[in-house]
């Protein structure tokens, strides 16, 4: 696919929650304006090829493209004087929680561990190249694994993958250990099951990239950031995007939403310590209501040409969702009526903040000893052939 003189374009998405109007539920739109305003002038000084700034719930979405590849400091400063100009607007509108994910005033040429999430992959353009950008508000990097499997590993989802000779011998994905950092690789079809075993826990094992095993060309790149990992504490949770090349050699458009069809429980919602499904939703309905939620996420849809940014298409902006948003809604009831019960309420691992430690320490002398055997919590078997037998 390279060709020698032909120059790469970088599709850059850059996010970053920097306060929002009452509450944690949408992004102001003076603070969208003035990012709008920093993008323009870096486009019209050429540092930007195009730009489009949108926000999905309390998220300000930076969709950029440009020639200096990913993780450029130019770039990334960028970025980081748009979210400061408009958290300088956030704080003068009084917004709530302005500035949340900017941890730290110390930027050195890359935002990550700052706070921001970011999603960038640089390719040559194909003739035409339809690209999707997926952005979520109320939950966590770790969402987007089963729908990366389904679109890139699952037949039943991706009919490319059997009747397509370009899909059929399937694709790499880099799973990153959010805990560890450090990353595996795992070849689809042929090792989908160790896969599962380590991306089906989405708060640790995370799928950060997909790429197409024949070539190791770029398919779909996810971003990591966790705030909380990064702050030691609590600071909102870490609202992913994520962007995914499509048709001609990689699932097409239709095969890449149909992952969203089946709204999955995801992290995140109220206070970020709440499991809710995940709905598909259009721009004009990406505001966290309910619970501050249910998490919903948006899709846009773009032709790069030349780094130009076609578009965009409101791809779940259509009443071929209305069903999967319904049952999205009826999960919404059924989950809420747990209250403060796990599962809905997330386990004290994952919850973001908790009184717990509290509570157990105001009432310690009023436990008393009843004799009774103690036990540890039971260790985890690890070793199922031996047992039993
Ligand atoms: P067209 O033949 O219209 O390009 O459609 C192919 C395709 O990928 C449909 O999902
Ligand atoms: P955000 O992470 O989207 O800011 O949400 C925080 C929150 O507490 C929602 O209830
Ligand atoms: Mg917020
Ligand atoms: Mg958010």
């Amino acid at each position: 696919m390279s060709s020698g003189e032909k120059i790469k374009t970088t599709v850059s998405v850059i996010k970053a929650d920097i306060g929002s109007l009452a509450g944690h539920h949408v992004v102001h739109p003076d603070t969208i304006a003035v990012a709008s305003r920093v993008l323009a002038e870096a486009k019209m000084k050429g540092l930007l090829t195009d730009y489009y700034v949108t926000n999905v719930g309390d998220d300000l979405q930076l969709i950029m493209t440009h020639k200096r590849g990913v993780d450029d400091s130019e770039i990334h400063g960028l970025a980081w004087q748009a979210f400061k100009e408009a958290t300088k607007v956030a704080k003068e509108l009084g917004l709530y929680a302005a500035g949340q994910d900017l941890l730290s005033d110390a930027f050195s040429g890359n935002v990550r561990g700052l706070g921001p999430g970011v999603a960038e992959m640089e390719f040559y353009e194909r003739p035409a190249e339809p690209i999707i950008v997926f952005m979520a508000d109320k939950t966590e990097p770790g969402a987007f694994n089963l729908p990366m499997y389904r679109i890139f590993a699952d037949p039943f989802n991706t009919a490319g993958l059997v009747i397509d000779p370009r899909l059929h011998d399937g694709f790499k994905f880099e799973v990153f250990d959010v805990y560890e950092g450090r990353e595996v690789v795992f070849k689809a079809p042929e090792e989908i099951y160790d896969m599962l075993a380590l991306i089906g826990t989405p708060g640790r094992f995370i799928v950060r990239r997909v790429r197409r095993k024949i070539d190791d060309e770029i398919a779909a790149v996810v971003s990591v950031e966790r705030l909380s990992l990064i702050a030691g504490q609590y600071v909102g949770k870490d609202d992913p995007v994520a962007v995914v090349r499509t048709q001609s050699g990689f699932p097409a458009v239709g095969e890449v939403l149909e992952a969203f069809a089946h709204p999955h429980l995801v992290a995140g919602w109220m206070r970020g310590s709440h499991h809710g499904p995940l709905m598909p939703v259009g721009l004009r309905h990406a505001k966290m209501t309910r619970f501050d939620g249910p998490p919903r996420v948006v899709a846009l849809g773009f032709n790069v040409k030349n780094g130009r940014l076609i578009g965009p298409a409101d791809l779940f902006d259509d009443v071929a969702w209305d069903e999967t948003r319904r049952l999205a809604l009826m999960i919404t009831d059924y989950m809420r009526r747990h209250g403060p019960f796990m599962p809905h309420r997330l386990g004290p691992d994952e919850m973001e903040y908790t009184t717990l430690p509290q509570v157990l320490e105001k009432i310690k002398n009023r436990f008393v000893e009843t004799g009774e055997r103690k036990a540890a919590p039971p260790k985890v078997k690890t070793d199922l052939l031996s047992h039993h037998d």
